[in-house]
């Protein structure tokens, strides 16, 4: 058995990450990681890892019978050079050692393996990657996917078209700066995009392509300021990338035409107790059924909410084909070296990141 190690970050028992977190050296993933595998596999030197608000459900809520024996290493998503390569003699080979990639690790193979992102050497099932797209470097991809292939999901479920007018509530965080951009490819110069954020984040959101911005430091009743300025000329779709004020699904029918679709990223957890967690998936449900007659007290409108569970290869090749062709960047907030992995999630646990906070991994030694 080999006796090689790498260094991550890892947690044995639930709660934030400061409480929980630490960093040591853990054996290297086995390589193959199976004894008998039978898709491809490939070892990464990470390069880079980026956090997700999502990783904080695995170290709050994910009790220690769910996860794999010992402890569990959280990230998902990843960037870095092919190390090895593992593949079935039936099978043809996706990459070569040498090959940079950016990976998406699901929950399920977290939950399973114990090994996620913030680590210096990850090994993992080949349909998890994608190359790096030719011209670009991984720090261009990195942080892309999981917001991403969100954001994809979200403005597809949007059903928005050339020319449309569109609310994308949070353009600022790592999904949201993601959906202002692809809205305003899909809407193009005859539409009109419209964003909801802070003061401090206008700038940016405009930079991206809303042509205006409410400002929900000063509104704070966002869907009454919405309903007073658009509701002569009402939105086609609202894409929300926060799910933070429920007022402002709940008044839509003030400002989004009947047939507009409520296209959401979830409800945002009020807190990281398990009834938090009930509390947001009851209002989900609650959303999806509400009645849609405007006479039955219903907002009469759509409401639709993406589950980024394991997004696929071709969703994932969509997003960095669009890096790849200059249609979409990652929006970068801050880039930490692996020390400060704790400092990095204190801003992800602010609620207040403006676009992706990365971790610069190098291998995991610097
Ligand atoms: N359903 C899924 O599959 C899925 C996938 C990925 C993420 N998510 C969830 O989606 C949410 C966003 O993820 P993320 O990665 O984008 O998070 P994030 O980067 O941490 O989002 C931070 C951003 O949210 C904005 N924000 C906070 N409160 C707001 C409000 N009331 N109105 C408008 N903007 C507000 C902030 O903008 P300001 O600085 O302007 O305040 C900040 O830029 C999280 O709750 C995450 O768990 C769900």
């Amino acid at each position: 058995m080999s006796s090689a190690t790498t260094p991550a970050w890892s947690f044995t028992t639930n709660g934030p990450p400061r409480a929980v977190l630490s960093r040591s050296r853990i054996p290297a993933p086995p390589f193959p990681p199976l004894p008998h595998p039978t898709e491809e596999y490939i070892l990464v030197s990470v390069s880079r890892a980026a956090l997700n608000p999502g990783d904080l459900f695995t170290t709050h809520l994910v009790p220690s019978f769910m996860r794999s024996a010992g402890a569990t290493v959280p990230g998902l998503d990843l960037v870095g050079t092919v190390a090895d390569v593992f593949c079935p003699p039936e099978m043809t080979a996706r990459f070569a050692k040498g090959d940079e990639v950016v990976g998406l690790l699901v929950f399920a193979h977290i939950l399973a393996t114990g090994r996620g992102a913030l680590a210096g050497l990850v090994a993992l099932p080949a349909r998890y990657a994608v190359r790096v797209p030719e011209g670009r470097k991984g720090r261009d991809v990195a942080g892309l996917l999981v917001a991403g292939c969100t954001a994809v999901e979200m403005v597809d479920g949007a059903e928005a078209k050339a020319g449309d007018r569109v609310l994308a509530v949070g353009g600022s965080g790592g999904v949201g700066s993601m959906v202002v951009q692809m809205v305003r490819e899909v809407v193009g110069r005859d539409g009109w995009v419209v964003g909801v954020c802070s003061e401090g984040s206008a700038g940016l959101v405009r930079e991206l392509g809303c042509d205006e911005v409410v400002n929900y430091d000063v509104h704070e009743n966002v869907a009454e300021e919405l309903a007073k300025r658009y509701g002569g000329q009402k939105f086609d779709a609202i894409v929300d990338a926060v799910g933070a004020d429920m007022r402002i699904y709940t008044r839509c029918a003030e400002y989004l035409k009947p047939e507009g679709v409520y296209s959401s990223v979830g409800v945002k957890l009020g807190g990281f107790g398990l009834l938090n967690a009930v509390s947001a998936v009851w209002k989900m449900q609650m959303n999806a059924l509400w009645p849609r007659a405007t006479w039955l007290l219903g907002t009469g409108r759509t409401w639709k909410a993406t589950t980024m569970m394991g997004p696929g290869l071709e969703l994932m090749q969509c997003v960095v084909d669009m890096v790849g062709a200059g249609k979409l960047k990652v929006v970068v907030d801050s880039e930490w070296p692996f020390d400060q992995v704790l400092e990095a999630y204190d801003v992800v646990m602010s609620g207040k990141a403006k676009g992706k906070v990365i971790i610069k991994v190098d291998g995991g030694d610097n």
